[in-house]
């Protein structure tokens, strides 16, 4: 999970390894059409997860779900504008899927996700391939558009819609471990920060049912999961009103609900919000142990003028409060950040206030970017874009630097300590060594143990450590 490259895409977090997955079903549960999907997805985990979410609508209409782009009869790409970059990688994609459309006439393409919200029929017209484009909250319409491309129309829906949700619709897991599930509990942001284009892919915030969450959870549980992951791109203002009670469920309370199925049930979640992160939150955190003791608390900029451009309605000493207040109740919390370098008229100074909020934050690891201005936002509507590009890779190779030196020796001074861990799957370099995180998020590489398998919990001694993982032994 730990990852340093600057074109990482997303609410943070998705192994850059991940970029482009490619899902596949682990069982066949419905009637099959004959008729196979391919789905590859791009961006934050929010898009992973909502792959899941598409793959269960297709498939309750027939199709199969196939790892192999060239035989499947609709190729689906769920896509990310968040950067440039990541829509120059969509566009270079789309072009290897024409070659495969040539070799087999009648494919559909479709285009998922923020690039087909942000686009909707600019994108039908710049590329003749796709036959659909289909927005995040459009997706129960998936039938009906596939049914009339197929046909011969093509199809738009990017209506964004401000109930929902998908609560009902259980996410066919695909390419899963069968430890490590994500749940989304809320839908789109409300927050303007002013370099960021998910409020205009994603819609206004709105939370998911809190016991359709429980229901997901339990019965992920119950399937022998054992590590859920709650997102939303602002977790802290997850509230939910019980029509029936009136009761308001925030992510604190919601938080414990999922934490109460069972102890075995590791929660983590993803993103915090500085702005709105409670005390409450940090008291779930520190109260139960199977809520893991890690936080991804991303800062931005270090400098309070940058801060307020951003619009992140925080300044440096709330967010360092914030930080002391983390560290004060939870003291084995890790936290981790993002940071864009060469944000709109940010001086060298400037740029020196991130590096030492990086220092003063201690953060285990950050997810870092050089600043994209996206068309529409309230940064490219308002400030020019006059970081020259050099300057901004310059600034972030900095930055990179430092987290690196930070994230070293984080790492370092868990050597010697023993840490329960819970097994994800063989190591990425040997079948004969498992990879499993500690509470903090962090990567143990281990030798196997007969009997141990994905899923179990272990306890683990660390004896070296890296920038990016740590090696340790079984105790
Ligand atoms: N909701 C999350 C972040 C979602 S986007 C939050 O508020 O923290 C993930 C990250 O991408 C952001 O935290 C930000 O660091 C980065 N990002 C967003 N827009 C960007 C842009 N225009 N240029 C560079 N990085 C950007
Ligand atoms: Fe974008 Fe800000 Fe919303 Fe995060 S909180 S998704 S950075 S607008
Ligand atoms: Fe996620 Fe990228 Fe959209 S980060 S919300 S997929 S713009």
């Amino acid at each position: 999970m730990y990852n340093n490259n600057p074109t990482l895409e997303g609410i943070g977090n998705i192994d850059e390894s991940k970029q482009g997955d490619v899902f596949y079903k682990e069982q066949m549960e419905s009637d099959s059409n004959g008729k196979q999907f391919y789905i590859e997805s791009y961006g934050c985990q929010m898009n992973f997860s909502d792959s899941e979410i598409v793959a269960s609508i297709l498939s309750d209409i027939g199709f199969n779900p196939t790892k192999n782009a060239e035989n499947a009869d609709l190729i689906l790409i769920n896509t990310c504008s968040i950067r440039e970059k990541a829509e120059d990688t969509v566009r270079q994609r789309l072009r290897v899927f024409d070659k495969m459309k040539n070799n087999r006439p009648g494919t559909l393409v479709g285009v998922l996700g923020c690039m087909a919200e942000r686009l909707k029929a600019k994108l039908l017209d710049q590329e003749k391939l796709v036959d659909l484009v289909v927005g995040p909250d459009a997706y129960r319409d998936l039938p009906k558009l596939v049914a009339s491309a197929s046909d011969g129309d093509k199809g738009i829906n990017v209506i964004l819609s401000r109930e929902e949700t998908y609560a009902d619709i259980s996410p066919l897991r695909l390419d899963s471990n069968g430890v490590c599930a994500f749940i989304s509990i809320m839908r789109g942001c409300d927050n303007m920060c002013s370099f960021c284009v998910v409020p205009f892919t994603r819609g206004r915030e709105r939370s998911r049912n809190a016991f359709s969450i429980v229901a997901e959870a339990t019965d992920l549980f119950e399937k022998g999961y054992r590590e859920v992951t709650l997102l939303g791109q602002n977790v802290d203002s997850y509230k939910w009103e019980n029509p029936e009670t009136k009761e308001v469920i925030t992510f604190a309370k919601l938080m414990i609900m999922v934490a109460e199925i069972h102890p075995d049930l590791r929660i983590r979640f993803s993103t915090s919000h500085p702005k709105d992160i409670t005390d409450d939150v940090l008291y779930a955190i520190r109260d139960y142990e199977n809520i893991c003791k890690y936080i991804h608390l991303p800062v931005q900029s270090g400098n309070s003028r940058v801060l307020k451009l951003m619009n992140r309605t925080y300044d440096r000493e709330w967010y360092k409060n914030k930080i002391d207040r983390i560290y004060e109740i939870i003291p084995d919390c890790a936290v981790s950040s993002d940071i864009i370098s060469g944000f709109c008229t940010e001086t060298e100074a400037e740029h020196q206030d991130s590096l030492s909020i990086i220092e003063y934050s201690n953060y285990s690891m950050s997810y870092m970017f050089y600043y994209s201005e996206r068309p529409g936002t309230l940064a490219a509507r308002k400030y020019e874009d006059d970081i020259p590009l050099e300057i901004k890779k310059r600034r972030l190779t900095e930055v990179i630097r430092l987290q690196n030196q930070i994230s070293y020796n984080h790492n370092q001074k868990d050597i010697g300590k023993t840490f329960k861990v819970l097994i994800e799957g063989d190591s990425k370099k040997s079948d004969q060594e498992f990879k499993g995180r500690n509470s903090q998020n962090k990567m143990i590489v281990f030798p196997k143990k007969e009997h141990l398998k994905a899923g179990d919990y272990v306890m683990v001694k660390v004896n070296s450590a890296s920038s990016a993982t740590l090696r340790g032994e079984l105790i």
